[in-house]
C-alpha cells in the first residue's frame, strides 16, 4: 500500500502529512471499489432483466423502501465519516505546535524570501532541521501567491495585508521543491524555491556559517550584504556623512578618538569589539546607543564586515 501511495501521491517528506495521505487514499480506494461494484451491478441487471421476447412489457414498479434506505444510509455514513476525518485533519494542519521553529515567508513578484528568528534572510532557499515542527508565517508584498510544497502536502494562499500560516514536521532529510500555486503574473512559473531539510549536523553548519551561497560568497561582498540587511546602514553611512553613528568611510587603519579622550586604532579587534560590545569604546561626539550584535552575527559575518570596512577607503 505504501508503494501504491507513493506512486499515486509522490514522496512524502513530512510526518505531519500522514493524515492527508490516509484520507486521500481512503477516498481513492472507496471510489475504486464503488466504480467496480456499480459497474458489476449494472452489468448484472442488464443481463438478467434484458428483453427476451418481442412485445414484453416492463412490470410497473414504484419503489423499494429497503433498497432505497440502504443506498442512502450507507453513503451518508461514509461521507459524514470523510467529513469528520477531513475536519479533524484540517484543524490539525491549522494549529501549529507551540514549540515550532518560526520562519517568516514573504512572497513577491517573483521570489520567495525567508527570514529566520536570528534575523538572517535568504531568497528562494530555506533551511529547516529534520524532525522538528516548523511554522511559516507568510505574507505577500504585492499580489496573491500560494505557497505549495507537494512533498509536505501543504499549500496555502499568501496574501497582501494579512498573515497566513502553515506548519509541518519534516521527517526525511533532503531537498524539496516549492511552487507558487496561484497565478501571479508572467513570472509565476519561475516562482520556485527549495526547502532544505537538514540533518542536525548540516543544520548546525547552516546556523554557524549560513547557507551554501553565503559560505561561498567572498567576504567583502558578504560584508556589504550584512551592512545592508542587519541594520548597520541605518546609523553608519559609507560616504562620510555623519549619522547616528560614525561613518565607515576611511576609518580603517586610522585612530578613532574615544569619549574618554584616548585614541583607538581601528583594526580587526576594534571592529569586532565595537560590534559585540559597542559600549566599550564610544567615539567622541556620539551617543552610546548602539545595541550589541552578540548572537546576531555569525563569526564569518563579523569577518566580512571587517573586510567591507577595509574596502571603504
Ligand atoms: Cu506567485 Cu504565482
Amino acid at each position: 500500500m505504501d508503494a501504491f501511495r507513493e506512486w499515486l501521491l509522490g514522496f512524502r517528506g513530512a510526518s505531519s502529512a500522514a493524515d492527508t495521505d490516509n484520507l486521500f487514499m481512503f477516498i481513492t480506494l472507496i471510489t475504486i471499489f464503488f466504480f467496480f461494484f456499480n459497474g458489476a451491478l449494472i452489468f448484472h441487471a442488464a443481463r438478467k432483466w434484458r428483453r427476451r421476447k418481442p412485445n414484453e412489457v416492463t412490470p410497473h414498479i414504484t419503489h423499494n423502501t429497503k433498497m432505497e434506505l440502504v443506498w442512502s444510509v450507507i453513503p451518508l455514513i461514509t461521507v459524514m465519516g470523510v467529513f469528520f476525518w477531513g475536519f479533524k485533519g484540517y484543524i490539525k494542519t491549522t494549529v501549529p505546535p507551540t514549540d515550532a521553529l518560526e520562519i517568516v515567508v514573504t512572497g513577491k513578484k517573483w521570489v520567495w524570501a525567508f527570514e529566520y528568528p536570528d534575523g538572517s534572510r535568504s531568497l528562494n532557499t530555506v533551511h529547516v532541521p529534520v524532525n522538528r515542527p516548523v511554522r511559516f508565517v507568510m505574507q505577500s508584498e504585492d499580489v496573491i501567491h500560494s505557497f505549495y510544497v507537494p512533498a509536505f502536502r501543504i499549500k496555502r494562499d499568501v496574501l497582501p495585508g494579512r498573515y497566513t500560516e502553515l506548519w509541518f514536521t519534516p521527517d526525511a532529510a533532503g531537498v524539496y521543491q516549492v511552487f507558487c500555486a496561484e497565478y501571479c503574473g508572467k513570472g509565476h512559473s519561475d516562482m520556485l524555491a527549495k526547502v532544505f531539510v537538514d540533518t542536525p549536523d548540516q543544520y548546525d553548519l547552516f546556523l554557524r556559517e549560513g547557507d551554501e551561497e553565503v559560505r561561498k560568497m567572498p567576504l567583502q561582498e558578504l560584508g556589504q550584504l550584512v551592512y545592508e540587511n542587519k541594520g548597520c546602514a541605518t546609523c553608519h553611512s559609507i560616504d562620510g556623512t555623519k549619522g547616528q553613528g560614525p561613518s565607515f568611510k576611511g576609518i580603517w587603519g586610522h585612530p578613532a578618538k574615544g569619549s574618554d579622550g584616548k585614541d583607538y586604532m581601528v583594526d580587526e579587534n576594534y571592529i569586532r569589539q565595537s560590534v559585540l560590545t559597542p559600549q566599550a569604546v564610544v567615539v567622541q561626539g556620539f551617543e552610546p546607543i548602539m545595541p550589541t550584535f552578540q548572537g546576531l552575527l555569525r563569526e564569518r559575518e563579523i569577518l566580512a564586515v571587517i573586510e567591507y570596512i577595509k574596502s571603504l577607503k
